[in-house]
């Protein structure tokens, strides 16, 4: 039991648990196009044994007993992604009716069972004839994205209680084109810069294009890492604030001021798009709402061996998680109020937020982890942060990217040879939290 009750989180707060298309849904052969993570991680060495989604938790099949998972938990609000190749295989034009029925039964079975639908728009699976158009570098993938984003509304939008354009932005960004480690696997700059801006200038052009067909409660979704310097000299705290501007204030200060910071423009220098200047209304449409994962800080040194961006992570010395994050729980609180008083004031909502631990459904280490964080949220609401939710990582033990199924976020158990389901001792501590009050 958590030693928190849900009546100190206020009248309305909302709690959920959060999951991915690509990290659970499997089901690739009923019209499904082909995705960046398909072919990211049928390239050898770039996922954990080579894994890839192809089955996952085959929740495209058993999403009644994952959505009564929900409800039995007590949630009030289910955070999903839409996969796009699913919805249109080809990422433009022809629509997958298999796909649009499936998110039907998937939203009208959440309708049933009291779900409030949180929707992501793009959790990461870009169809790949898009990625053979340039993806994210192609400036072309704004209309691509809003197009598809209008697609959803049309279909679903009437039944959504909210919405989100983009999942971590940093990651589609900078993992995934700087550092290499996620589908397309670039290890490029000028890459780097230009998906930086396509992917918020995607976002807010999908806002506007959601908005121009009556979409209500328009949001995104920002990871946001507490950023520390390893020691107290002047290079490493140089080195912080750089990795802060890259990590955080270029997604904040872009989404919510409509302005990038001079600093990070300065670096990126001539790899930035032409005219992304002109683009900067766009970026910062008007937002209803900001969802924050947070799951750990960074401690920062100074890098001059990687002169583009000199600024590294380095191991700190706090308890980790399986996948060795740092368990910090005070810089939830730090960020949330940070951008409450450094932004315009926002609902904010916490979009993901867990720890991977070894297997088993005896987790008495995620149940402190949760309980750490969510006493964090109250101490943010107390410093003044308007925290309307919060929503677990995840659901179920699955894909976990390059990781691939060796790291497990699940509050419920998944043995991927029977798929049989297994509530964990996180998931009872969320039902007790959630029934008792
Ligand atoms: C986040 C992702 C999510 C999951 C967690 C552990 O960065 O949004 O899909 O992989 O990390």
């Amino acid at each position: 039991m958590f030693s928190v009750s849900r009546n100190q989180f206020g009248p309305d707060f909302t709690f959920g648990a959060a999951t991915a298309a690509y990290q659970i849904e499997g089901g690739q052969t009923d019209g499904r196009g082909p995705a960046i993570w398909d072919s990211f991680a049928a390239t050898p060495g770039n996922t954990d044994k080579g894994d890839s989604g192809v089955m996952a938790c085959d929740h495209y099949n058993r999403w009644p007993e994952d959505l009564d998972l929900m409800r039995d938990a007590g949630f009030d609000a289910y955070r999903f992604s839409f996969a796009w190749p699913r919805l249109i295989p080809a990422g433009t034009g022809t629509v997958n009716d298999k796909g649009v029925d499936f998110y039907d039964r998937l939203i009208d079975g959440m309708l049933e069972r009291g779900l409030k639908p949180y929707a992501t728009l793009y959790h990461w699976d870009l169809p790949s004839p898009l990625q053979d158009k340039g993806g994210w570098m192609n400036r072309d993938i704004a209309g691509w994205f809003a197009d598809y984003a209008v697609l959803v509304q049309q279909k679903f939008g009437d039944r959504l209680d909210a919405m989100a354009t983009i999942n971590e932005p940093w990651c589609v960004a900078f993992l995934s084109h700087f550092i290499g480690a996620h589908a397309p696997g670039y290890r490029d700059i000028r890459a780097t810069a230009r998906a930086m801006h396509h992917v918020l200038l995607a976002h807010g052009t999908a806002v506007n294009a959601l908005r121009a067909e009556g979409a209500k409660n328009l949001g995104i979704v920002l990871n946001l890492q507490k950023s520390e310097p390893a020691t107290d000299s002047p290079a490493d705290k140089a080195a912080t604030h750089l990795f802060d501007g890259i990590f955080n204030r270029w997604y904040l200060d872009g989404v919510l001021k409509g302005e990038y910071p001079a600093d990070i423009v300065k670096r990126l220098g001539d790899h930035l798009p032409d005219g992304f200047a002109d683009d900067m209304a766009v970026v910062g449409t008007p937002i209803d709402w900001l969802g924050i994962n947070y799951y750990t800080r960074s401690l920062i040194a100074d890098d001059p061996a990687t002169p583009a961006f000199p600024a590294k992570p380095v191991e700190g010395p706090l308890e980790k998680t399986d996948i060795g994050w740092e368990i910090y729980p005070q810089g939830l609180t730090d960020l949330l109020v940070r951008v409450s008083d450094d932004y315009k004031k926002l609902p904010i909502f916490v979009t993901e937020n867990g720890m991977a631990e070894v297997e088993g459904i005896d987790d008495p280490r995620r149940v402190n982890y949760y309980e750490a964080h969510l006493k964090a949220v109250l101490e943010a609401q107390r410093q003044g942060a308007d925290v309307r939710g919060y929503f677990a990582w995840s659901l179920l033990d699955n894909f976990e990217w390059a990781e691939g199924y060796a790291k497990r976020f699940g509050l419920v158990h998944v043995d991927y040879e029977t798929q049989k389901r297994s509530p964990k001792a996180s998931y009872r501590a969320f039902q007790g939290l959630l029934h008792n009050s």
